[in-house]
This record gives C-alpha cells, structure tokens and sequence, in this order.
C-alpha cells in the first residue's frame, strides 16, 4: 500500500495540522510505503519572499522529523527537488476541465481572504493532483479541507484514463480522521493560520500561554455551570488529555464553581505536557544541520527515482518524447 501526504511550508506547525494529517501519516510510515513531502511549490501561491520560503521549508522538515517522522520507514523530500512534479502538473492541466477547478472551495476560501487570486492559485488543485498520482498513492491521509482536492485528483486520473488508456494512473483514496477531521481553533472555527487562531506545536512557552488565556469565553459567573457544546477550550484538551482527564474537565465544567482561567490552565499544561518529548527532539535536530539537510537530500533522491518512472509511462502514453 501507497501512502501520501504533504504539507504546505507557509507558516509553522499548528495543532490542527497535527492531529489533522501529521498524527495519522505518521502512523501510516508502519504500515505501509509512505511518501511524506513539504509543498513549496504550493507556498509559492502565497509566499513571494524567497528567504522566508526557505526557512519556512527547514521549520517544516525539522518539526516533522521531530514529531516522529522516521526517514528509514519512509521517503521524506521537499516538493520542488522532484521538478517532474510541475512537468506532470501541466501534462494533467489539459485534460482537467475549468469547471472542476472553479468549483473548489478552497480557492474561494483563499482569495476571501485576501490571496491575490494568480493563475497559480487557481491551478492549484492540479498540482496537488499531480503529487498524488506521481506516487500511484492508495491513501492520502488529510484534514477535511482537503478532501475536495483528492476528490477533483481521481476526477483527473478518471479523464487521463478516459484519454490516454485505462490504468494509466491509480485512483487515490482520502482517509480522514471523523474526530479530527476540522480541529477547531482557539475562537471555534476551524484552526487555519489564515484566520489568525492558530496554536502552534512548538510554540516558546510564554506566547503558548498567552494564545490559551487569551481565548475567548463566555460571561457565565464562576459559580455556574459551563456550557460544553462549541466550548473550544474542552475540544483542544480533548486532544492532548487522557479520557479520564477529559471527563474530570467536563465534570468541572457541568458543576460549577470553577472560572475559565483553571481550565485554560488545565489545557495549557495539557498541551505543554502532551508535546514535550517532542520539543526535545526538536532541540537536538536545530543542533544538526547536517543530519536534516542528509535526509532531505535521500529523500528526494528516493522520490525522483518513482517520479521518473511514473512522468516517463505518462509522457509515453501521451506522445511527449520519443
Ligand atoms: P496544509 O499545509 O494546509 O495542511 C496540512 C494538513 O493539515 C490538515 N489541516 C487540518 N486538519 C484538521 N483540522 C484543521 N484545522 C486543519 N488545518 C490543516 C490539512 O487538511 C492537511 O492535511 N494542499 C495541501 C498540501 C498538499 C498536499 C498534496 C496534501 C500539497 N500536495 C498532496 C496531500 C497530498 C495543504 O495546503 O495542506
């Protein structure tokens, strides 16, 4: 079984994309062949600061090695060392009708809020397409915003099949998680840096603890029971919380005589406690240059070998080259 995923460099690691997609993939590494890789050329539709897009790419692939990501059970690269990428991307632009991008919520979503919508943007889902059928990938572990983009990819694969010959190219499979399919943020939308609620998984300590205390609660007076429906506060310690904590949490809540700030607190040690095995990785990684840039650099040697068998049957098959 093929597993893929990727994730875009466009600010640090949150929790919603951890528990999102990263919790997942990385359980997913065991279980199958897994291609994890960090989408550059995708934050390019957002990101035109080249510094920032390259520090950005190391945080990723730190913070992924970090949380577990084992380089020995998977290929881990960086998108644009595999360039066949965009040659597929374009080869699939031709047979992918206007209407199935402009029906994407996602492009909607970005240029609502304020993503100057370029012709990239708009391709976007093209792209994402072409990362995933490079890989013949069966699963494609993500968050419920994504679910529309490998939707529109096995509605590409669907039409290169139609076009240029059955089982050219394999049909993935979306696996999302029910419970975590949209981790909500600290207002109760869901957690997207664009919407500016994010909290994210290595966090300095001081900024952490103000994210949480300084998420918003209702005016319900110390002594009164808390309402638990839409409660962001429960949601994200749900994640990081032993049940038994959890429900300990939502007793305090339904009794009463407990204010917000025990359960920020709660939640803030909760999530301080839940990633700090991985805050020490951290450490040792940002110590080892060396280390990260060697496993970028195999991974993206192991992925362009599959790469280029897959762009060379599809170059084949649609006349490219000899
Ligand atoms: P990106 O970088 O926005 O997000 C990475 C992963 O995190 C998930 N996620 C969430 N899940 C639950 N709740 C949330 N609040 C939340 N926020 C983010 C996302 O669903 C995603 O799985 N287009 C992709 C990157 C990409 C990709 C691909 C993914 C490029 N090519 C090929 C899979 C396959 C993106 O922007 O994800």
């Amino acid at each position: 079984m093929r597993i893929l995923s990727g994730l875009q460099p466009s600010g640090r690691l949150h929790i919603g994309n951890y528990f999102g997609m990263m919790e997942a993939a990385l359980k997913l590494q065991h279980e199958g062949e897994a291609f994890y890789f960090i989408a550059d050329y995708h934050s390019l539709t957002s990101i035109h600061e080249g510094k920032t897009l390259r520090s950005n790419v190391r945080d990723l692939a730190i913070d992924f090695l970090a949380c577990g990501l084992d380089p020995e059970k998977c290929v881990f690269f960086r998108q644009s060392d595999v360039p066949e990428h965009t040659e597929l991307s374009w080869i699939l632009s031709t047979v992918t009708p206007m209407g199935l991008l402009e029906r994407c919520h996602s492009y909607k979503d970005k240029v609502a809020n304020g993503i100057k919508p370029s012709h990239g943007l708009f391709a976007y889902p093209v792209l994402m397409a072409a990362d995933i059928l490079m890989y013949d990938a069966d699963l494609v572990p993500v968050g419920k915003d994504q679910k529309q983009h490998v939707e529109v990819t096995r509605d590409i694969a669907i039409k290169m099949n139609e076009t240029f010959g059955q089982d050219l190219l394999k049909l993935p499979t979306p696996r999302i998680r029910e419970e975590t399919a949209v981790v909500q943020g600290t207002d109760g939308r869901k957690m997207s840096k664009s919407y500016g609620n994010t909290i994210q998984l290595f966090e300095e300590p001081g900024k952490l603890k103000k994210a949480i205390m300084g998420i918003p609660t209702d005016s319900t007076p110390v002594e009164s029971p808390k309402p638990i429906e839409g409660s962001s506060i429960l949601a994200l310690y749900q994640l990081v919380a032993s049940p038994a904590d959890y429900e300990a949490m939502v007793a305090d809540f339904q009794a009463g005589g407990k204010g917000y700030g025990d359960f920020k607190k709660r939640l803030l040690q909760g999530i301080t406690d839940y990633f700090a095995p991985f805050r020490e990785k951290r450490a040792e990684l940002v110590a080892n240059p060396e280390y990260v840039n060697k496993v970028l650099a195999e991974g993206a040697e192991k992925a362009r070998a599959v790469a280029r068998k897959t762009l060379d049957r599809v170059r084949q098959a649609v006349g490219l080259g000899d």
